[in-house]
């Protein structure tokens, strides 16, 4: 199993973070792919909690080399302080390697991100304001600015003014905002040179000489399949591709490494920002979801939206991620409820439907289709196997791996590194 690919089955948030962690003990490097600091991914190792943005989770597991791909911004600023924060509690963050091609989230991106965001108004995306739109923008249009380029300051002053020829126009007639001057973008960036650069490195290189090496490499998504630039419910989405294939792209790794693709899936459904979400909730339900659930954001502490488990999103994300199998997460949260609600299709104007939609506009008209599993009362926080687990639990768990289309090959009973049930031999 030299490769696995480890990502959000529905819209962020699902415990990925812990995941990759439990993984980390086993795998020789961890992989970001996509995304930046939008991610927040939480960490719980004995009595400690650890918050994780830009960093690969397999940070936390001594022996692991944590990488951060080609495919994935970055806010410079945020790593080194993250970088920081651990150092100060002991983690030792020497091995990570930082490809030199990733894109820079500059000051500008991040003005431009919430300025955009406040323009919109009621259309806004509900982003989380780190920049990440507009950087993944600048890469598009060929004016990014990489990891590479902090390394020539001539070259950096150039591509700034360039970059900034257009936002200031964007900026000052357009959003009433002051211009922001190359000079002070390059001094900044520069200033970061220097203690980055330990860590740069030729990454594609790397990981294709280690999969050479039979070493095994874990790839950490961000976000989840929803919020997918082409695959989730876009324009509600982030900017990058957290979906299977982003992997490859994201890390210069190719398709035929890669033999395992593991889907991460809360046994509900949460989202945070705007966009369609079929199953939320508006009642004491959805409220008791958030409290038990603690669905409150990692990265911007906005309160998430709740909703019960919705299959079809599930299938969605085993088809378009070519998943492998399911990690369970949170079903303890589901605990002492008499029945628990599962959409298992959706209505459309009158019609069922089985799969999404691939309009938009459907999709905003989805109803869901429930279908009422027994629901179980008793304390499973402490289960260690599957058939520790109420029978009624067990009885959700293959009702959802059923209307799933992949086996799930662990289950989450709480938040801890060993609050997990191992099914088919998850590590
Ligand atoms: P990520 O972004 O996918 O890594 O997920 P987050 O860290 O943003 O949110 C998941 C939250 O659920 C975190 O607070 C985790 O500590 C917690 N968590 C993960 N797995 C479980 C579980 O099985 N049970 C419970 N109760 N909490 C969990
Ligand atoms: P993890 O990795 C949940 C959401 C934002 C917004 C949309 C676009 O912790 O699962 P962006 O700032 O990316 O341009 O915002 O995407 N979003 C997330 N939602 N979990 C995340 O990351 C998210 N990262 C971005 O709320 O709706
Ligand atoms: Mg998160």
């Amino acid at each position: 199993m030299p490769a696995l690919v480890l990502l959000g089955a529905q819209w962020g948030d699902e415990g990925k973070g812990k995941a990759t962690d439990l993984l980390g003990g086993s795998v020789d490097y961890v992989v970001r792919y996509q995304g930046g600091n939008n991610a927040g991914h939480t960490v719980i190792v004995g009595d400690q909690k650890y918050a994780l943005h830009l960093l690969p989770s397999g940070i936390l597991s001594p022996g692991c080399t944590p990488v951060i791909g080609n495919g994935v911004v970055i806010d410079p600023s945020v790593l080194l302080s993250e970088l920081s924060g651990l150092n100060e509690r002991g983690v030792d963050t020497s091995k990570l390697l930082i490809s030199g091609n990733a894109h820079i989230i500059t000051p500008y991106n991040v003005t431009v991100d919430k300025v955009t965001e406040r323009f919109l108004g009621k259309r806004k995306i509900g982003t989380t304001g780190r920049g990440i739109g507009p950087t993944y923008a600048d890469k598009i249009n060929r004016v990014g600015i990489r990891v590479q380029d902090l390394y020539d300051e001539s070259i950096l002053t150039q591509k700034v003014e360039a970059a900034l020829d257009v936002k200031n126009q964007i900026l000052t007639k357009l959003y009433n905002r002051r211009a922001i001057t190359a000079e002070q973008v390059v001094e900044e960036l520069v200033g970061y040179a220097e203690k980055l650069e330990p860590f740069v490195t030729d990454t594609v290189l790397v990981l294709n000489q280690a999969l050479e090496d039979d070493k095994v490499v874990l790839f950490e998504g961000g976000q989840g399949t929803l919020l997918d630039i082409d695959h989730g419910t876009y324009p509600f989405v982030t900017s990058s591709n957290p979906t299977a294939g982003g992997a490859c792209t994201g890390s210069g790794v190719g398709p035929t490494k890669i033999s395992r693709v593991i889907g991460i899936l809360k046994a509900y459904t949460t989202r945070v920002g705007a966009g369609p979400f079929p199953t939320e909730l508006f009642d004491e339900d959805g409220a008791a979801l958030r409290r038990i659930g603690g669905e409150r954001g990692v990265t911007t502490g906005r309160d998430r939206r709740c909703g019960w488990f919705d299959a079809v999103i599930a299938r969605y994300a085993t088809r378009v991620n070519g998943l492998t199998d399911f990690f369970l997460t949170k079903l303890d949260v589901l605990t002492g409820w008499e029945q628990i609600p599962v959409c298992v299709a959706y209505e459309i104007d009158g019609k069922r439907v089985e799969e999404l939609p691939y309009s938009q506009s459907d999709f905003h008209h989805a109803k869901p289709v429930y279908e009422m599993l027994p629901g179980w009362s008793e304390d499973i926080s402490r289960a260690k196997s599957f058939s520790e687990l109420p029978k009624n639990a067990q009885a959700y768990v293959k009702a959802l791996e059923e209307m799933s289309g992949a086996p799930i090959s662990a289950i989450g009973v709480g938040p801890g590194r060993d609050e997990t049930i191992e099914i088919n031999s998850f590590l």
